[in-house]
């Protein structure tokens, strides 16, 4: 524990097991002297485990629909005044493709499910960042993030539709980045991250091997959900005030890889 993040407030999204990856950021925020509020959306909530959270990290929860204009507007309004002040951090730890859930293939998706996944998992970050915007919920030199995976910019066939929602995200983040950088001295990135055994993870076909593969092609090996976290606190952090408008790749290395040893010899093996 570093007191990285000593009287900074935020919003943490998507907190829904044990697993999450924002429940790590929860926790290692709470860690780091951090105050904040969980949100979730209004159907999580009955799976009751981020009361748990909560108790443990000392937070009020919000229940909040992150496709909800008013749900957003009323989870900001109101998480400054339980805070205390304006915000210095907000996670958007948010991602669900029912074109996924249903197994329906890339090339025969149902649009209406496209739609959904699309606002529930991309459009969800503008509108947050548009509602933190219009209050003026942000303090200076306060951090936002969304976590992304690197389909959005290679072909990883099975995650479907969330490869172009997370192409959007990213998106995003540059084009908001940069109002947000120019009115509010506000930074705002994109991690993305390894696969990780979490419920959204898991979803897509394949993912154990998947994960198998990806932790032999990367030098250090998957990046874990609490080196998620422990990457994300370091953006929440004073000490990254000048990165902004950035995809940060948090994978052991697989980005930059071609092959390696450990891939060779499986196939050499066969
Ligand atoms: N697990 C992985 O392999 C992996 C890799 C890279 C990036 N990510 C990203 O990390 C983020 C967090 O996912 P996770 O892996 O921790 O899984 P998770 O299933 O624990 O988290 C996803 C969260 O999204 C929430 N959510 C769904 N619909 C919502 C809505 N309408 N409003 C508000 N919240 C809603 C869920 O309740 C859940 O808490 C996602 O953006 C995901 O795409 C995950």
């Amino acid at each position: 524990m570093y007191n990285l993040l000593k009287g900074k407030r935020g919003i943490i999204f998507g907190a829904l097991d044990h697993n999450s990856i924002a429940w790590k950021v929860a926790e290692r925020a709470k860690e780091e002297g951090a105050t904040f509020v969980l949100t979730n959306a209004p159907i999580a909530m009955r799976f009751g485990e981020i009361n748990e959270l909560a108790e443990k990290t000392g937070s009020q929860i919000i229940p909040a629909d992150a496709t909800s204009m008013e749900d957003l507007e009323n989870l900001v309004t109101k998480s400054v005044e339980i805070l205390g002040g304006k915000l210095d951090f907000v996670l958007h730890s948010i991602g669900m493709s029912i074109n996924v859930r249903k197994g329906n293939h890339y090339t025969n998706q149902n649009y209406d499910f496209t739609h959904k996944g699309f606002d529930v998992s991309a459009l969800s970050f503008h509108k947050v960042m548009q509602v933190l915007y219009k209050q003026q919920a942000m303090n200076e030199w306060g951090s936002i993030v969304a976590l992304s995976y690197m389909a959005a910019q290679r072909v990883f066939p099975d995650y479907n539709d969330m490869a172009d929602n997370k192409a959007y995200l990213e998106s995003v983040a540059r084009s908001f980045g940069y109002f947000f950088g120019r009115d509010f001295k506000v930074r705002v990135n994109t991690i993305s991250q390894s696969p990780t055994p979490t419920t959204a993870g898991s979803g897509v076909k394949g993912f154990s091997n998947f994960l198998e593969y990806a932790e032999k092609m990367s030098p250090l090996g998957n990046a874990t959900a609490l080196e998620c976290a422990d990457y994300t606190i370091s953006m929440f952090s004073d000490l990254t005030r000048k990165v902004t408008l950035q995809n940060l790749l948090h994978d052991g290395g697989f980005s930059n890889m071609g092959i390696s040893d450990a891939i060779v010899n499986d196939y050499m093996n066969k």
